[in-house]
């Protein structure tokens, strides 16, 4: 069986884009897969955090992960900072890595620009995430389209070490979503839907309530056209509140379009809040019912132990290959 690997940061409570683009996949291939889940809080750090909220954000993302369908004895799902593999791992690749490198990196420059302070950990994320990825040879890594400028930095970096040390890594393949592997922001449709967001008009968490989906649908950016048609270029927005129609109603683009030929974008916006209610509705159940278990703290434990003994053994592997420490006595 081959191995997955995806993780998200709980940076805040996750969008409709990280459900769409990621979340969704991963329900999909657990079966398929041998996969392991992850809450990175260490990628969240890399920007400032509340402690308090941050603590609130693992929980509740651990919970979401469970009601979205990812089943716990299936898959490994586990907090990375359990995993002391994951920060030893993540230094040892910093250090195959240019900083040119990480200073091309795309997300780096969206976060960082306009910044006055901006962390040394933001610029070297991707390490982090390479090693999150590699210490348990994944071959597979299901994100969403922002995440894949990331996982090409993975390979070139796993290469460099496999032909500098030791050929212990595996390479990694991507796997990116056909549709929905950017979901759009609503109120500015050529930017992603981040659930960091500071305009929270700008996105559909995962736990809104109907009247704030309906709202926020309702004030979604569109264009002054008022024709239901998937154009990306010139009609960005309708475009996005289509493919979130599309994938949530498993209805075809084209079907959509022929649907709301001749109605306004009011009927449009009106049915598609109602189809992203209906969609969330059962998630937000089993979220609220788990919250309030000691079930999700036992699930963690044994997430981290099991994700401990695989990314344990190849970190030695990392130390022996370049040389860290003494030799093991017999
Ligand atoms: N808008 C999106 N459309 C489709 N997929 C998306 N993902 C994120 N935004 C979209 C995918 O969700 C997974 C988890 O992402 P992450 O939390 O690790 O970080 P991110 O990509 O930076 O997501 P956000 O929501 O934008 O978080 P913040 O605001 O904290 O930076 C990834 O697979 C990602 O591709």
């Amino acid at each position: 069986m081959q191995t997955i690997f995806s993780g998200i940061q709980p940076s805040g409570t996750i969008t409709l884009g990280n459900y769409i683009g990621a979340l969704k996949q991963f329900v999909e291939l657990q079966h398929e897969y041998n996969c392991y889940f992850c809450i990175v809080d260490q990628h969240a750090i890399t920007v400032p955090q509340d402690p308090i909220q941050l603590r609130k954000n693992i929980r509740s993302l651990a919970a979401l992960y469970i009601a979205v369908g990812i089943d716990p004895e299936q898959a490994t799902l586990f907090i990375q900072s359990e995993v002391p593999a994951h920060a030893q791992a993540g230094w040892m690749l910093q250090c195959v890595t240019y900083i040119g490198e990480l200073e091309r990196m795309t997300q780096f420059k969206d976060k960082s620009s306009g910044k006055e302070a901006v962390s040394a950990g933001l610029l070297t994320y991707p390490p982090l995430m390479a090693a999150d990825i590699l210490l348990y040879s994944a071959d597979l890594v299901p994100v969403g389209e922002d995440q894949k400028q990331h996982l090409e930095l993975t390979r070139d970096i796993a290469e460099r070490f496999n032909k500098k040390y030791n050929d212990i890594f595996t390479i990694p393949e991507v796997r990116i979503p056909k549709t929905g592997a950017r979901i759009m922001s609503l109120q500015d449709p050529l930017k992603k839907m981040s659930k960091s967001d500071p305009n929270q008009k700008a996105f559909i968490s995962i736990l809104d309530e109907p009247k704030q989906i309906e709202k926020k649908i309702k004030s979604a950016v569109t264009d002054s056209e008022g024709v239901v048609k998937f154009d990306k270029e010139n009609k960005p927005g309708v475009s996005n509140l289509l493919s979130i129609y599309s994938i949530l109603s498993n209805k075809s683009i084209a079907d959509l379009e022929q649907e709301y030929e001749g109605k306004g974008y009011g009927e449009f916006k009106g049915d598609l809040a109602q189809v992203v209610v209906q969609a969330l509705e059962p998630i937000q159940k089993k979220y609220y019912e788990l919250m309030e278990s000691a079930e999700l703290d036992e699930i963690l434990d044994r997430g981290a132990e099991k994700a401990h003994a695989v990314a344990g053994r190849m970190a030695k592997k990392m130390e022996n290959a370049m040389g860290l420490g003494r030799k093991k006595r017999r």
